[in-house]
């Protein structure tokens, strides 16, 4: 049959809308105390609308002691003091459905604060009924007598996953911060109770959603075994093949839709690392075991992430990019899954200084050409904040020290530099290389990157987030008077003009862009990416009107050679967009000259052509 196969069940809300992420902190502050709000998201609800986004993602503004900025929960029930009140709440939520948008919030239930009630009901006391609601283990211990942890696992944020209570006398586990105790969902009491507090409430609210944190983690292997040693220089050890993916997530994921989100007709987007096997993406995804709408499957953030620690940058070529894309778009064809296209969110450096240039040259061409790729793409759609103005990483000369913030990326720097000088004792020059190796991998990688505050216009040092005279509790990027929203309103050929052009393009162009089929060309070329979207299933030739689109970018900032696939497999194609000014005439000429479809582009220079 020829259509998409992707394409079963159009016309859903969340497969076509285009969805933005919100990180609190940072979006907007309304009141002068230097940290976003709520209020603050209220007074952009309009603009959000007018960049053309139809569903507002907003990271977690819940009450916390802000250890990971939210993702510490210790009252899922209300609201973070600064960020306003469950009434502020209800009002965003409101605004948004006013103005025919979808709101979804996170929902983080692998873990809650170690300040949350459950917490302290459970670590009161070995027989406090709460106590099965965490997990707790008791002690190893080593030949020589001294304490042992359960297991070898690493936390996210370095050091042992396990935390000594000296109170009762065991271990209880913490896949992240120790402040961030692991919550048990073998205990059904406590499945319940997280279904009440963290799901029903809000969902009673209105929301139409959630971003589900760590969904794959909360079904542990109850063996608790050692993970393999895959870092000799250290006690603890990357333990997600314990951790993730355990042998209840279907099941738990199959109860939560039974018991909650069905009521609510409920969307959910599952944050799904550590599964590379599209088959198991799969089972998540299937329309017809609700399971999960869709998820983030993380390979394409992943790439330049070291293997056995995050912030040790790896290099990465573009055919390892494009076999990534590729994968994650294709894996849905042919069934009832439904994919996501994103590449940047409030944990990864951003995607300009990432996979593009931020030079001052390029960088304006750079977020372009992003943005074409991405706008093309099949799946749910994922921008994140200063995303749609080109926003890029930090400065090189920013310090751990002064400037970073994020618990991740400072305790990796600390564990790594005390590890490089148990090591490397004496021998300064190596030390000060791997600490130089490590700093520069946090300011590819670091998830501080993404949480500078928005740039939203030159007017004071703040680039207009907030009006407090010392700042926000962040520090501005250095480049905030180039890159600003209120910059980028005044210019048609600004990249927010871009990006507002391309989500304009891919709503009327649903079909091909939204649930289209992918087909990579050229896999091996190291500078150039080519693919194609067509209303055809691959091996069927695209040749009527509209139903093929062409997409070429180059990766690099020297000149490239493209050739478009071949008439027979995507039609007659004509110059839709390019990142380039002059695009059209530089299409006239090429088009005139006897290269057929040849076509030579500039430094990252990308552009979409479509059939007529
Ligand atoms: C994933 C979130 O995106 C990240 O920011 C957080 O640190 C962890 N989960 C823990 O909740």
């Amino acid at each position: 049959m020829a259509t998409s196969a992707a394409s079963l069940s159009k016309g859903t809300w969340w497969k076509e809308g285009v969805a933005y992420q919100i990180y609190p902190a940072s979006f907007k502050d309304s009141n002068g105390d230097g940290l976003g709000d709520i209020a603050g998201i209220l007074s952009k609800v309009d603009y959000l609308k007018d960049l053309g986004v139809d569903i507002v993602w907003v990271s977690p503004m819940f009450e916390s002691p802000q250890i990971d900025m939210g993702y510490d929960i210790s009252n899922y029930e209300s609201v973070h003091a600064p960020y306003g009140t469950v009434e502020d709440m209800q009002a965003l939520i409101d605004a948004c459905h006013a103005r025919g948008m979808k709101i979804l919030l996170d929902l983080v239930i692998n873990h809650t604060s170690s300040e949350h009630a459950w917490f302290k009901e459970s670590r009161s006391s070995r027989d406090n009924p709460k106590r099965n609601w965490y997990i707790w283990k008791p002690p190893r211990y080593a030949e020589d007598g001294s304490r042992l942890p359960p297991t070898n696992w690493r936390s996210y944020f370095s050091g042992s996953t396990w935390e000594w209570d000296e109170h009762t006398q065991e271990y209880y586990l913490h896949l992240f911060a120790k402040e961030m105790p692991d919550l048990n969902w073998e205990n059904e009491e406590t499945r319940q109770a997280i279904y009440n507090s963290a799901m029903r409430f809000w969902l009673d609210k209105g929301v139409d959603g959630f971003r589900v944190d760590c969904v794959n983690m909360y079904s542990k292997r109850l063996g608790f075994l050692d993970a393999p040693i895959l870092d000799a220089a250290v006690f603890e050890q990357p333990a997600w093949c314990e951790y993730a993916n355990g042998p209840r997530m279907h099941e738990f994921l199959r109860e939560m839709n039974s018991a909650v989100l069905n009521q609510y007709d409920a969307v959910t987007v599952g944050e799904l690392p550590h599964t590379p096997d599209p088959k198991h993406v799969l089972r998540y995804v299937g329309a017809g075991d609700k399971q999960l709408s869709m998820v983030f499957q993380f390979d394409i953030v992943d790439i330049g992430q070291g293997t056995v620690g995050k912030y040790r940058f790896e290099d990465w070529k573009l055919p390892f990019f494009k076999a990534t894309v590729a994968k994650w778009q294709q894996f849905i064809e042919g069934t009832d899954g439904w994919t996501t296209a994103f590449c940047e969110n409030h944990d990864q450096g951003r995607s300009v200084s990432r996979f593009a240039s931020d030079l001052p040259e390029h960088r304006e061409n750079s977020a372009k050409l992003l943005s074409l790729m991405l706008a093309t793409l099949t799946g749910t759609l994922y921008i994140y904040q200063g995303q749609e103005i080109g926003m890029i990483n930090v400065p090189t000369d920013w310090t751990i020290e002064k400037d970073y913030q994020d618990i991740e990326s400072v305790n990796f720097y600390h564990a790594a530099v005390k590890a490089a000088r148990e090591a490397m004792a004496g021998d300064q020059q190596a030390i000060q290389k791997e600490t130089d190796y490590i700093r520069r991998s946090i300011q590819i990688l670091g998830r501080d990157n993404a949480r500078t505050p928005m740039q939203w216009d030159a007017s004071n040092k703040s680039a207009g987030f907030t009006d407090r005279p010392e700042g926000g509790w962040m520090r501005t990027h250095d480049l905030y008077p180039e890159i600003n929203v209120a910059k980028q309103q005044s210019e048609p050929d600004s990249v927010l003009s871009f990006w507002k052009n391309m989500l304009r393009l891919r709503k009327s162009h649903k079909d091909l862009f939204i649930y289209g089929n992918f087909r990579l060309y050229d896999p091996d070329n190291e500078s150039t990416f080519v693919f194609a979207k067509t209303t055809t299933p691959a091996g069927e030739a695209a040749t009527g009107a509209g139903q093929a689109a062409v997409v070429v970018l180059n990766f690099t900032d020297k000149v490239q050679v493209v050739h478009l696939p071949p008439a027979d497999e995507v039609g007659d194609i004509q110059l839709q967009v390019g990142n380039y000014l002059d695009a059209t005439a530089a299409e006239k000429t090429e088009q005139s000259s006897a290269l057929g479809r040849q076509r030579t582009l500039r430094p990252w220079e990308g552009r979409l052509y479509m059939s007529s």
